[in-house]
């Protein structure tokens, strides 16, 4: 178990502007290159990035990292270094993880880094690893408290957390590559190794006193292993949210993928559909170590991060080691989602959402908390699909929003928030494409947020969004009245019908006076 402090790489000078910089990731089997763009907002955006399997755990049978390995690492450096300089990142971070730490020649490989690329490679050990992951994996999801896994190559790192704060860590030899060839040694894995290295699995977590997960805990997995069987789970069925981040593999699914993986020789276990060409030798011991954990934890589901160490590694300079609030988190990646499509403006956005919860404070006081604040991502990035097709700009909204990097969201908020942009353009759109995450019982309280935002758009339009007083509303015997007039030839027909429809109200917009 691990004591929580102190970061070992300088601080970067991360506020202000937008930075560019790019974190290189020495793993046990795979090296990566992200390069990062983080605006203002503390938001990262991935403007690149590079994968290649090194397969360093393979490499070091007596404690020594073999000479092919740091040649072939060197190369991958050099490679890397030459993509983040075309992107002008700088700093560039880099770390290595458990094959470099554990090798008795770490010194001089990182001397020849340094000599040879001019690079700091930092190995970090078991705890800064496993913080990183933490840091990288909970920010953008919204979760309080639990238990944040990650799977390497070489090390399985655990992380305890409550209230966002970490508590404890733990660093354990177990992984995907170093398990997968140090116990699954027949093709296709024998049952009694299967259950060998279950076994050894229990044993760990046991001696180190791992706890089970309390009621209101979650288990949050991270690294290319657990990513790469969520992907394979979400290849079996039909689902609505294309990024991978915050899906959500039940355990019985997750033991599905499991039987599939180990059940089958090498040849036909590549031609699983979704499971990454060179994760075929090592995933199965993997995919064991997962499923022996959420086992041991007593977890009913594993919710997956896209991220994990090196947003971790910015997070933490930006952010320090408590990650923010999502709903900041959340707040923030919209505004930079958003502005990065030209016709959106920020002012227009904060007038049509401002608008729009006027609106309900006066028709649903007593709205969810997360419903509200939906519609008002809802009512800020309505228009960013002007930018792709004007003419269809709520359809665009919604695919945006349901396939681009928003932070901090679950994959049922993604979608909640992608239905009320298509509702806001069609009041009769189809909800069978959102399942399994929205269910027709959803529809009254969408009707409702669509027709709000809709007419909070309809306002924004004629009265701008700089020059207006807070709007008056009154609600009175079956009647949404708007205390001001707006402009004399605006009729809202299809909207008051709407709202009839959605609140069993009428909507009355006062006239202009006729000049005398
Ligand atoms: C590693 O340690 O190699 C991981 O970060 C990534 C992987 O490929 O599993
Ligand atoms: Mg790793």
């Amino acid at each position: 178990m691990c004591a929580v402090e102190a970061p070992s790489l300088p601080p970067v000078p991360l506020h202000g502007d937008s930075a560019t910089l790019a974190v290189i990731d020495i793993g046990s089997n795979s090296g990566r290159l992200v390069v990062f763009r983080r605006d203002s907002l503390h938001h990262l955006e991935v403007l690149d990035d590079a994968r290649a399997s090194l397969r360093l755990a393979r490499e070091i049978p007596e404690g020594i990292l073999s000479r092919r390995a740091m040649d072939r690492t060197l190369r991958v450096l050099h490679d890397f270094m030459d993509i983040a300089r075309a992107a002008h990142a700088a700093p560039v971070l880099a770390v290595a993880t458990s094959a470099v730490r554990e090798s008795s020649n770490a010194g001089e490989f990182v001397a020849e880094v340094r000599a040879e690329i001019g690079l700091d490679l930092e190995v970090i050990d078991g705890e800064a690893e496993a913080r990183y992951a933490f840091l990288g994996a909970v920010h953008s999801l919204p979760v309080s408290h639990g238990m944040l896994l990650e799977v390497g190559g070489g090390s399985v790192e655990m992380t305890r957390f409550r209230d966002r704060k970490l508590v404890q860590c733990w660093s354990f030899p177990l992984g995907a590559l170093r398990m997968s060839d140090h116990f699954l040694l027949e093709d296709p894995p024998d049952a009694s190794a299967v259950e060998a290295l279950e076994e050894h699995v229990e044993d760990l977590l046991r001696q180190a006193g791992v706890p089970t997960l309390e009621s209101d805990e979650v288990l949050i997995g991270t690294g290319g292993t657990i990513r790469n069987l969520a992907k394979i789970d979400r290849r079996r069925q039909t689902y609505p949210i294309r990024r991978l981040h915050g899906y959500e593999l039940s355990y019985d699914n997750l033991n599905e993928v499991v039987e599939l993986l180990v059940e089958r020789p090498a040849g036909r276990r590549a031609r699983v559909p979704g499971l990454n060409a060179d994760r075929t030798d090592s995933i199965t011991g993997g995919a064991v170590v997962v499923r022996e954990i959420a086992t041991s934890l007593g977890a009913e589901s594993l919710v997956v991060s896209g991220q994990g160490l090196r947003e971790g590694l910015v997070i933490e300079w930006a952010h320090g080691k408590k990650p923010p609030e999502p709903s900041a988190v959340r707040r923030e990646s919209v505004f930079s989602l958003a502005s990065r499509f030209s016709y959106w403006d920020a002012g227009v956005a904060r007038g049509r959402a401002r608008i729009a919860s006027d609106l309900l404070e006066v028709l649903e006081p007593r709205i969810s908390p997360e419903l509200l604040e939906l519609v008002q991502h809802a009512a800020v990035a309505l228009d960013l699909g002007r930018s792709v097709d004007y003419y269809n700009l709520h359809e665009a909204t919604a695919w945006i929003l349901s396939a681009g990097d928003l932070s901090g969201f679950s994959h049922r908020q993604l979608a909640l928030l992608s239905a009320l942009e298509r509702m806001v353009g069609n009041e009769n759109v189809r909800l069978k494409p959102y399942r399994p995450l929205i269910e027709e019982s959803d529809r009254a309280n969408l009707a409702r947020a669509s027709a709000v935002i809709a007419l909070a758009d309809e306002i924004e339009r004629r009265v701008g969004s700089a020059s207006i007083p807070p709007l008056a509303w009154s609600l009175d015997g079956g009647r949404l009245e708007l205390g001001t007039t707006i402009s004399g030839a605006w009729r809202p027909r299809a909207l008051a019908a709407r709202f009839k429809r959605a609140y069993g109200l009428r909507l009355a917009i006062p006239e202009v006076a006729e000049p005398a």
